[in-house]
């Protein structure tokens, strides 16, 4: 009992000199719910969680950005919804927001994570990064013309009003 009280103590006092170790520990804490909150009022899942619009949002946490197996048809190709786990882990903090604010391919909006502050881009990494388990990488996107045998949404407009005409 006593022996233990001694460790204890030590480790508090180990803690208070190394500054701040608490604060950090509470900062994160703070930027994962963060990152929860932007994630789910972006709309991220709607395309990077299956099933999630279908459900009317009601997937588990377990399942989240773990990336979509059913592509996006359009002029660009087919696209599928990154399994942001896998890309959240591959990278350093530094790299991530780098790499999210590159110009993607349809129809991810890709505008959206550019005008994002560094602080929320921050927050999104640390809450993917403690989503557990990333399990399997979202098909290859496949170019325009290359037949594709996924499931996939087509993309395209319909029934446009024919510009050239109401001008
Ligand atoms: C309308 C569907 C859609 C929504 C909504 C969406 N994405 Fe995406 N996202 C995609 C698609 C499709 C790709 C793959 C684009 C490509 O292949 O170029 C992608 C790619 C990405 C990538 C690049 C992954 C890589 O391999 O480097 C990141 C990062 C990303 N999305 C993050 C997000 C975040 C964060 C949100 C929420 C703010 C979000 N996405 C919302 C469809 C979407």
């Amino acid at each position: 009992m006593r022996i233990r009280n001694v460790a204890w103590g030590g480790l508090v006092t180990a803690a208070l000199l190394s500054g701040g170790w608490a604060q950090a520990a509470g900062d994160s804490a703070a930027a994962v719910e963060r990152g929860r909150y932007v994630v789910s009022t972006s709309g991220c899942n709607d395309c990077h969680t299956r099933g999630y619009p279908e459900s009317g949002g009601k997937v588990p946490l377990e399942e989240w950005l773990r990336g979509n197996p059913v592509g996006f048809s359009g002029p660009w190709g087919t696209t599928y919804p990154a399994n942001l786990r896998l890309v959240a882990q591959s990278l350093d903090e530094a790299q991530w927001l780098q790499a999210a604010r590159r110009e993607m391919r349809p129809p991810m909006p890709w505008f959206s994570l550019r005008d994002m502050s560094d602080e929320d881009l921050r927050a999104v990494y640390a809450f993917i990064r403690s989503l557990g388990e990333p399990g399997e990488a979202a098909p290859e996107y496949v170019p325009p013309g290359v037949a594709v045998n996924t499931p996939y949404i087509d993309f395209v407009p319909r029934n446009l009003p024919n510009r050239q005409a109401a001008r």
